[in-house]
């Protein structure tokens, strides 16, 4: 019998995915799952009539396959993933290549790179992102390890992912952990537009008063344009829309109001703030999350408190100022993106990643939740200068700030009167202002510092470092 090309260790909804996949683009496949039973489910369901086959134990595993062997490891991000690497380790030859296609932490990845190219294995850490369907049709791929390792998979992904203009939407990242740490940074920009949505959600349903029909009809204006058309946009519009199934009330008003989260958007802000990168308007939606999981206290709390009475009196339920909040939603978008792509380029020069801005901004153009055609303006920002260091630095972005700054500012307004918490705006707009005010207040503190701990202080009129007996 024929040896596979491509091995699949996992068959959660992704690794399900991605085997078929595989399997669709001409690659003849083999699955292990530590539970039989799933692999036998899948094999007679979806798997069936197709050319993949079963393994009960990993040695059959690695034997079905063709030399050098090219494995996906798509299994729960951390322990189960060394799990496996130790259990497959003894079976695999030199020049075999595991590709770990899970959300793990990145300095998990360097440090398995750096173990099992030490064997002569190949390891890839490879950030995937779509989501299921993504996963089937083409994902958006962020492969990083040796740049031999992924030339010997570069067809295979290439014929996977997702492609925008022909152009297929998987890059050779960078070494070590490098492609997990990028995908772990377009988390940390999913759960920005994602709270941003919800913010703007919650304007138009308290403030406005809209119903859920209406302003699935602005995501739908919002979708159609050039700042916001996107995947996260596009779902908003469905999520608005479904109904629930008593027939009448939107679905979404029966969720229950906690968000869950699995680490990505943790590791972003814990990175960030190592690398003195500034990312508020993500910190904000992780610690809007973190927030939402309080829900008892904050039941507690808004019984307390008497709500009502915290409101102004001075905006009228008939507000609607959708182009406010539009501003809001576009200047607040391209803030996580561009404290996202700031955070790679700080990373880029600390870890020596030597990453593409411009090639990153391409892949996740297609197959990715973070797609977007404002990538298309990333991009061009960066080919025309690839060490920007900030898009707030670019012609196209500050052209936007300059235009919708007002509405920001009138919404975080609003949204403050109202007693109604809009973190990722505020955020934004605090991030934009300190990023274009020169002369921060940060002197005052240097001067405090100084005073109580005589920690020093620079001057600007003079170099050197300074200390004060300062007259308490
Ligand atoms: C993707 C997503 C995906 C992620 C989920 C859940 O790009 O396809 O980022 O990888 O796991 O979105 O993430 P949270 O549970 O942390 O929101």
């Amino acid at each position: 019998m024929s040896k596979a090309h491509f091995g699949l260790i996992g068959l959660g909804v992704m690794g399900e995915n991605l085997v078929l996949n595989a399997e669709n683009n001409g690659f003849s496949s083999v699955v292990y799952n530590r539970t039989y039973a799933k692999t036998i489910s899948f094999l007679e369901g979806r798997g069936r009539n197709k050319s993949i086959s079963g393994a009960k134990n990993l040695k059959e595993f690695v034997e079905k396959l063709e030399r050098p062997r090219r494995i996906l490891v798509m299994v729960k991000a951390g322990k189960a993933t060394d799990a496996v690497i130790d259990q497959i380790s003894p079976y695999l030859e030199e020049g075999d290549l595991l590709i770990d296609g899970g959300n793990s932490e990145f300095r998990e990845t360097e440090r398995r790179v750096a173990q099992l190219e030490e064997k002569s294995f190949g390891y890839l850490g490879m950030g995937v992102s779509g989501g299921a369907k993504g996963a089937l049709e083409g994902p958006s791929m962020m492969p990083g390890g040796t740049k031999s390792s992924y030339q010997a998979v570069e067809k295979l992904l290439c014929k996977m992912s997702a492609k925008v203009d022909d152009i297929p939407c998987v890059t050779y990242i960078g070494p070590g952990g490098s492609g997990h740490f990028v995908k772990t940074v377009h988390n940390g920009i999913e759960y920005g537009v994602e709270q941003i949505l919800a913010e703007s959600y919650d304007l138009m349903k308290r403030v406005a008063g809209m119903t859920s029909a209406q302003m699935a009809d602005v995501m739908k204006t919002w979708n159609n344009s050039e700042e916001l058309s996107s995947y996260l946009v596009e779902i908003t519009e469905l999520c608005l829309r479904e109904i629930d199934e008593d027939g009448e009330t939107p679905l979404v008003e029966k969720i229950m109001d906690k968000a869950g989260q699995k680490g990505t958007g943790l590791w972003t802000v814990m990175s960030a703030l190592e690398l003195g990168g500034p990312v508020p308007t993500i910190y904000a939606s992780l610690n809007a999350r973190v927030m939402s999981s309080i829900k008892e206290r904050r039941v507690k709390t808004e019984s307390l408190y008497a709500y009502s009475q915290v409101l102004s009196q001075n905006i009228s339920s008939s507000f609607n100022d959708i182009p406010s909040i539009t501003d809001a939603v576009v200047l607040s978008t391209i803030s996580s993106y561009a404290q996202g792509m700031e955070l790679l380029s700080i990373a880029s020069k600390e870890y020596n990643y030597d990453l593409n801005m411009y090639e990153i901004a391409q892949i996740w153009k297609g197959g990715c939740i973070i797609r977007s055609t404002l990538l298309n303006r990333i991009q061009d920002a960066y080919k025309k200068n690839p060490l920007l260091e900030n898009l707030l630095l670019d012609p196209w972005f500050s052209d936007q700030v300059k235009n919708r700054l007002p509405g920001l500012s009138k919404i975080v307004s609003i949204a403050a009167e109202q007693g109604i918490p809009t973190p990722c705006f505020t955020s934004s707009l605090d991030y934009i202002n300190s990023y274009r005010t020169a002369r921060l207040p940060q002197n005052l503190v240097q001067a405090m510092r100084d005073c109580f701990g005589s920690h020093t202080y620079e001057r600007i009129d003079k170099p050197g470092s300074f200390h004060t007996e300062w007259q308490i």
